[in-house]
Formats: C-alpha cells, sequence, structure tokens
C-alpha cells in the first residue's frame, strides 16, 4: 500500500509541468514544501517507514528514496526555468533604464597642451601645425645645425632615409622644424604657436621617452626684442602656474637663436625655499628661448637686416610633470585608467 502510495506521488511529480504554474517562483516553492518540507510528503513517509515491517524495509526504502531523488530533480528543474526567464524577462524590459556608457576625459597631456596654447592666442599667437616625418633642412640645416652637430646623429634621431646622396628624411626631432615650415611660407609679422609630437632615439625610463611634446612658439616682425621676449615669458609663466610665480632667465646655447637663454621658474611647491622637487634651489627649469639667429631668417627668405623675432620651446610632458607632480614619464604613454581618471576634472 505504502509503495502504491510512493508510486503515484512519483507520477505525479514527473507529470507536473512548470507551465502550468501561474505565479511560477511562489508555486515551485509551494512545490517544494509540499515534498520536501519539513511537514511536507516524504518527511511523512519516512514516519510512516519507521513502523514497515522489516522484510518490506529494504524495498520500501529504495523507492522513498528514489521519490526523493526525483522530488529534487525537479524542483533544480523548476528553478533553473524561473532563473532563466527571470533573465530573459529582465532583457525584454523596455522601460529599464539603459546601460551607463563611460564617458572618456581629455588626457592630461591634451589638457596642458591646450592650456598652453590658449595663453599664446590671449597674446594673439594662431595655431601651426606641420608634419611629423620631415626632411633634414627643416629640421636642422635651415635652424642652423652645423653638419657635425650631435642631434644630427644616429643616436637621437630616428632616420627614415638614410642614404649617400640623398636628402635625409627622419621623425621630428622638435617643433622647432615647424618654425621653418611657417617662415617659409609666410610673411612677417608672424605670431604662432605649434604643440606637437616629438621623436628620439631614448631608451624608456621615468626620465625620458622615445616620444614626447612639446609646444613652440615664434614671432617675427619689425624691431622685436628680447624685452619682447622677456614679457612674454613672464605672462606666460603666471598665467601658468600662478600669479606669484617668478622667473629668470640664464645665459644658454641653441643653434637656431642667439642669444639663447634657458627660463627657470621659481619653485611653487616651497615657494622658492628649495625642496625635493626643485632639488634644494628654489627654481624649476622649464624651456628653452632666445632671439631668432639672423642666419635662420635668412634661410627662411626672411630678410635679418628688416626683421628680427624670439622663439621658444617647451617640454608638454614636463610642464604636466611640475603642474601635476607626477614622477613618472611612463604613466603619460600606458592608458592605466588608473592614472588618467585622476584627471578627468581638469578639462
Ligand atoms: N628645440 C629645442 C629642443 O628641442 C627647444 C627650443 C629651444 C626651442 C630654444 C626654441 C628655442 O624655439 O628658442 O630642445
Amino acid at each position: 500500500m505504502l509503495k502504491d502510495k510512493i508510486q503515484e506521488y512519483i507520477n505525479d511529480i514527473q507529470s507536473t509541468s512548470i507551465e502550468k504554474f501561474q505565479d511560477k517562483a511562489t508555486e515551485v516553492e509551494m512545490f517544494r514544501v509540499k515534498y520536501l518540507g519539513k511537514k511536507g510528503i516524504i518527511s511523512d513517509l519516512f514516519e510512516q517507514f519507521k513502523s514497515v515491517p522489516n522484510e518490506e524495509k529494504k524495498d520500501l526504502g529504495k523507492a522513498l528514496n528514489q521519490l526523493k531523488v526525483i522530488a529534487m530533480d525537479k524542483i533544480e528543474e523548476f528553478k533553473a526555468y524561473c532563473e532563466q526567464s527571470e533573465e530573459l524577462n529582465s532583457t525584454n524590459d523596455l522601460s529599464l533604464p539603459a546601460d551607463f556608457t563611460q564617458l572618456g576625459s581629455r588626457h592630461v597631456l591634451s589638457v596642458v597642451m591646450n592650456e598652453i596654447t590658449e595663453i599664446f592666442a590671449r597674446l594673439g599667437f594662431t595655431v601651426a601645425e606641420s608634419v611629423e616625418i620631415e626632411d633634414d633642412w627643416h629640421l636642422f640645416s635651415a635652424l642652423n645645425f652645423p653638419p657635425d652637430h650631435p642631434a644630427r646623429d644616429m643616436q637621437d634621431t630616428f632616420f627614415v632615409e638614410k642614404e649617400e646622396g640623398r636628402q635625409e628624411v627622419a621623425l621630428r626631432t622638435h617643433t622647432s622644424s615647424v618654425q621653418v615650415r611657417v617662415m617659409e611660407s609666410q610673411k612677417p609679422p608672424i605670431r604662432i604657436i605649434a604643440p606637437g609630437r616629438v621623436f628620439r632615439n631614448e631608451a624608456i625610463s621615468a626620465r625620458a621617452h622615445c616620444i614626447f611634446h612639446q609646444v613652440e612658439a615664434l614671432y617675427v616682425d619689425k624691431h622685436v626684442s628680447f624685452a619682447d621676449l622677456k614679457q612674454t615669458l613672464l605672462y606666460f609663466a603666471k598665467e601658468m602656474f600662478g600669479a606669484e610665480t617668478q622667473i629668470r632667465l640664464r645665459p644658454s646655447y641653441f643653434p637656431f637663436t642667439e642669444p639663447s637663454a634657458e627660463m627657470d621658474i621659481s619653485c611653487g611647491i616651497c615657494g622658492g625655499k628649495g625642496c625635493n622637487i626643485c632639488k634644494g634651489t628654489g627654481w624649476l627649469e622649464i624651456l628653452g628661448c632666445g632671439m631668432v639667429d639672423p642666419n635662420v631668417l635668412q634661410a627662411c627668405g626672411i630678410d635679418p637686416t628688416q626683421y628680427s623675432g624670439f622663439a621658444l620651446g617647451m617640454g608638454v610632458e614636463r610642464m604636466a610633470m611640475l603642474k601635476y607632480q607626477i614622477r613618472d614619464l611612463r604613466l603619460y604613454f600606458e592608458n592605466d585608467l588608473r592614472f588618467l581618471k585622476q584627471f578627468e576634472a581638469i578639462v
């Protein structure tokens, strides 16, 4: 008798289809409680099993266990069905809000480069752009580099073409080449700013990279003097690093400027007292500059007896490093979101 009952239950379970359930999740739970609950059918059958004569126990025990396994399997099957249809329903719910699309943000180098460009734009400088693959004339010769200058060396320059008797072609090593392009194609007054990528054959480290960015400025007109350069530099430094910033100029040498100078700004971290950022000097080296060498004007077809000019060039990575205290150049190029996200707020 008990055995027949067990068989009936087995039939009931096997013939139950989830399709029949209205509120599926609730009814599956009810079904589970009915069979497998503490006071459910199966536990009741096990209770009755205790009083079954010993000779029937083996057979009945087997049937009971079978019932239990069938009930458990069925419930698993129902639950899997519910989960799957839940997923399906949720993807079909057109009223759900759309997936959040992550917005990118400008790279810190672009932000700094734009900021430099904008400061010069306020002084009337317009942006000039040119090629990244340059010939020897625009990179070196027109800029008064002597033929044996070390910057022309294989160790510094990535040559694209270097053949006996042919014009050498290389990835530009500085944005000063844009000066030449502009002077060749425009008449003074010239007031340009040239932001861009440059390439040098350097081993990559925290302090050097084979790709980096520069911003070049050039001003050519009648009566342009060193005082104009100095005033422009002071304006730039104060706009870029804060109104209390001071500048100093140290004599230097570049083939394309005469006289040449390097500009330092007072260290904004320690206020000039000396710290580990400025290596105790109170000053930070920022850029190179000078009066355009008459040879360069001449090479570019501008009469140096009538016109004069100043030029300056700076490294964007270095500017950003000083402004945001970035210690390792490689961070700029690795595109690690943890780094990039720190600059989301600056535009
Ligand atoms: N071209 C120089 C460099 O790559 C930077 C530079 C120095 C640019 C002085 C200038 C300048 O225009 O006047 O290191």
